[in-house]
């Protein structure tokens, strides 16, 4: 097989395989191999369709090509001498079916509008699978809150007992971020999902190519309209890097927790052995190596969106060979994130949590302090500050009790007597009460078990419709790619 079919006329000279393999995209074109192919398929059924080439031309490229998408891309055409797949698909084709009809395959586009619009129908893949993985994720945590509703725990801020909170509270705060991230990518979709195939190499064609035809065959939503946009940017695919890299730091503090969780101070939870690894030299060790390695992974991910990032700055307008380098980023975001997720799902699934030990911590460092203070407004009229003055001062004191607090009133020039009022030490027992200091916090959104189950009732009827978004999108793409596919196969008959 040729290759050196795109180079041949204008330039001369042998390149070394360093060179080839410095200037070739082959690696990363793995992933956009079989999108190329619809693509070749729906750029020729709409060259037919517009009457650009003959029907002896598309009953000689099509079979080829219904072949490729059948078989797959045979391992010959990744071969960096080609410089990308682009290029050693149509030279496959040539080798097939002869110049005459192979060398029509390219008329009215370029590898330019080519290439974007592989990547965009390769992301698009990707980011419903993201959605998908996130879903499951999302519904684990859905589930545990379900059984947590009741199992109380420390709720911390600067990593201090702050208040206490349930573990359902915690795994319903990771849900709802999950859920934005959810949102996000299903937001970029949108973007994603427009065709930039007709722009040719910036400026479009002068033969009568019809852009609509092949956007709806390759299942897009619509156009990149301007064409010398639809070349250039690739905007879409930093905005779904920024969405992992938000997600992935999602990802990250979830591990940090279990990770943290899991110490011998603290031992909330247990993480399956599976999730573990231990020491060559120390055999007792259990350490959460999983969680570790998507913790770095999320540095990867950051890396993947900046490496694309700086690819596009400073790039002059149009297509700069510069945006080869940002495809690998794309692939290997997605990846990280990918696989991340999945580990995700089944750490937090096969995680046991020590609900005792959570119990045991969550009244400690006076984290009902918060609901005396309140009480000391509610029944005695109190500005907030002053309650919360008195409080702070006794707990420096090293107790919440009658006494304390009328010390602490004192020493702060508050008029005021607890123990005149009729304040009991059996009352403030009962305000610093874990459970009923939860059960108070009943807003939406709150840790209070009514607040809870209604939030859980809310987050399933999401789980649903968010999952019912990814069915239909799934199922306009796939009646897309059935239609052109029939719509080839007509043609060559
Ligand atoms: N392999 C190239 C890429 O990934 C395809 C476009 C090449 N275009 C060109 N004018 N050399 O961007």
């Amino acid at each position: 097989m040729r290759t050196d079919v795109v180079r041949l006329g204008r330039l001369s000279g042998e390149r070394t395989g360093e060179m080839m393999h410095f200037l070739s995209s082959m690696r990363a074109d793995r992933c956009i191999a079989d999108a190329d192919v619809l693509v070749d398929i729906a750029h020729v059924v709409m060259l037919d369709k517009q009457k650009i080439i003959d029907r002896d031309i598309t009953k000689q490229l099509l079979p080829a090509l219904l072949e490729l998408q059948d078989e797959g891309v045979p391992e010959e055409v990744f071969d960096d001498r080609f410089e990308d797949i682009h290029a050693g698909i149509e030279a496959l084709l040539i080798e097939a079916v002869g110049a005459e009809a192979g060398g029509r395959m390219h008329m009215g586009r370029s590898r330019n509008d080519e290439v974007a619009t592989c990547i965009r129908i390769k992301l698009r893949d990707d980011v419903l699978k993201q959605m998908a993985a996130l879903l499951k994720v999302r519904e684990v945590l859905v589930a545990l809150a379900a059984q947590h509703i009741e199992s109380v725990m420390p709720g911390f801020t600067h990593m201090q007992h702050a208040q206490p909170t349930t573990l359902a509270h915690y795994l319903l705060a990771y849900e709802q971020a999950f859920s934005r991230d959810f949102d996000r990518l299903k937001e970029a979709y949108i973007r994603i999902n427009q065709s930039p195939l007709g722009a040719a190499a910036f400026a479009s064609t002068g033969y009568p190519i019809n852009r609509e035809l092949t956007a709806r065959f390759l299942g897009f939503d619509g156009l990149v309209t301007n064409t010398m946009d639809a070349v250039a940017t690739r905007d879409f695919a930093l905005e779904t890097l920024a969405d992992l890299s938000i997600l992935m730091a999602n990802v990250s503090r979830i591990c940090e927790d279990l990770i943290i969780w899991s110490t011998w101070f603290v031992k909330f939870v247990t993480l399956d052995d599976a999730f573990c690894s231990t020491s060559s030299i120390m055999p007792q060790k259990k350490n959460p190596d999983i969680a570790e390695i998507m913790r770095a992974k999320t540095g990867s991910v950051f890396g993947a969106y900046t490496g694309a990032l700086l690819t596009v700055k400073g790039l002059p307008m149009s297509y700069n060979r510069d945006l080869q380098e940002l495809t690998p980023n794309i692939w290997r975001g997605m990846r990280d994130a990918k696989e991340s997720l999945r580990m995700l799902v089944d750490m937090l699934s096969s995680a046991t949590f020590d609900t005792a030990r959570m119990r045991e911590e969550s009244g400690k460092n006076f984290s009902t302090a918060t609901e005396l203070a309140d009480t000391l407004v509610r029944s005695y009229g109190l500005a907030f500050r002053t309650a919360h003055n008195i409080v702070g001062r006794a707990v420096q004191k090293g107790y919440l009790n009658l006494e304390t607090l009328d010390t602490a009133a004192q020493e702060l020039g508050v008029e005021i007597s607890f123990a005149e009022k009729g304040l009991t030490q059996d009352k403030i027992n009962a305000v610093l009460d874990v459970d009923s200091s939860l059960a108070l916090r009943k807003a939406p959104g709150g840790p209070a078990p009514l607040a809870t189950k209604i939030a859980i009732e809310e987050r399933k009827k999401q789980l649903d419709t968010d999952s019912v978004l990814i069915d239909e999108r799934l199922a306009k793409l796939s009646k897309a790619r059935d239609d052109l596919i029939a719509e080839a196969r007509r043609l060559v008959v």
